[in-house]
């Protein structure tokens, strides 16, 4: 059954610079229990994707389109609705978690209010599962004692992945969940996203960088570049078999391994370019590419891919 579906979402900046268009168009959904993996370069958009699900995107964002939650349109929603959903129905655990715990709560304490909110139970279980939690995601036991400010960004990132966990909600937003971590730790937060998902059956949208993570734990790939999908499909298949020309170059660029990156540069979302917004740096392109926007369109069931080049 579908349990998100995302259409024609659109998220602007107004700038006095100009207008950023951070998405352009963005379809997607997702199934109860899924796991998809949002992967592309820097500012592809794939933070203001997750942010503008749960609603949480800065005041001067111009958002449209329809994210359907089952039979919900987010967008609709009244602020204090929306909240209910937040935390409960889909928690986000955010990249720069600055402003997501409370600066005056200790971290435990602040799980366990959340956990009680979240379950009506008491306060004395609602504390062990904080402690739980924080041990699962790696902290050290004074972690749960400690104000946010005591902690480093790191420390911070997994207390909320803590958080976010103990409250099992139904979609799991994690952004960045391994960045920065040396690999037992990477390994630890793979393994508990992995019973979270498989065996706690929670869908999961993993925005990430790595592609090792990625490769492990989804189900279905999303390629983003400059604002929109470029590429759609099975992981399996896309990662043996990806055929956008930028994922194809994504795949191959792992800097971590010595591989090279994508030459060239992402265009300003300001000043797109006319067509394909990757023809630009795209060894195969066609004069075509240079004129019309591709759309993304099926070339196997479940596979799309926005190319001229592919899909011809
Ligand atoms: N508040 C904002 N005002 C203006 N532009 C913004 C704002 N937030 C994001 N953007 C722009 O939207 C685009 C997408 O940003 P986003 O943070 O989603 O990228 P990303 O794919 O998450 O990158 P990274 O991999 O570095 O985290 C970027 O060009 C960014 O500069
Ligand atoms: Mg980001």
């Amino acid at each position: 059954m579908t349990l998100l579906s995302i259409r024609n979402l659109q998220v602007r900046f107004p700038l006095p610079e100009g207008t950023v268009h951070a998405l352009d168009g963005v379809d997607l959904s997702l199934g109860e229990k899924e796991r998809l993996a949002l992967i592309g370069e820097t500012g592809s958009g794939k933070t203001v994707l997750g942010r503008a699900i749960v609603r949480l995107l800065p005041p001067g964002a111009h958002v449209r389109g329809e994210i359907w939650y089952e039979k919900t349109d987010l967008l609709t929603l009244p602020p204090g609705e929306m909240r209910k959903i937040r935390g409960r129905e889909i928690a986000i655990v955010l990249q720069n978690p600055a402003n997501s715990l409370n600066p005056v709560l200790k971290v435990g304490n602040q799980i366990k209010e959340a956990v009680q909110a979240r379950w009506r139970i008491a306060r004395r279980p609602a504390y062990r599962e904080a402690l739980n939690f924080l041990q699962k995601v790696g902290l050290p036991e004074r972690a749960a004692a400690s104000y946010p400010h005591q902690l480093s960004g790191g420390m911070r990132q997994r207390a909320l992945l803590a958080l976010g966990l103990a409250l099992h909600p139904r979609l799991l937003i994690a952004d960045e969940p391994t960045k920065g971590l040396d690999s037992p730790l990477r390994a630890q937060i793979v393994r508990l996203l992995q019973e979270a998902t498989k065996e706690a059956g929670q869908a999961l949208i993993l925005i990430t960088h790595d592609l090792a993570a990625a490769r492990e734990l989804a189900d279905t790939l999303a390629v983003m570049y400059a604002g929109q999908i470029v590429e759609y499909g099975r992981a399996k298949d896309i990662f043996a078999h990806a055929r956008h020309p930028y994922t194809r170059g994504l795949l191959a660029s792992h800097p971590s391994l010595g591989l090279k990156p994508i030459p060239g540069f992402a265009p300003s979302l300001t000043h797109l370019p006319p067509g394909c917004r990757f023809h630009p740096r795209c060894t195969a392109v066609r004069e075509v590419c240079r004129r019309e926007v591709p759309p993304l369109s099926e070339i196997k069931p479940g596979h799309k891919v926005r190319c001229h080049y592919c899909s011809s």
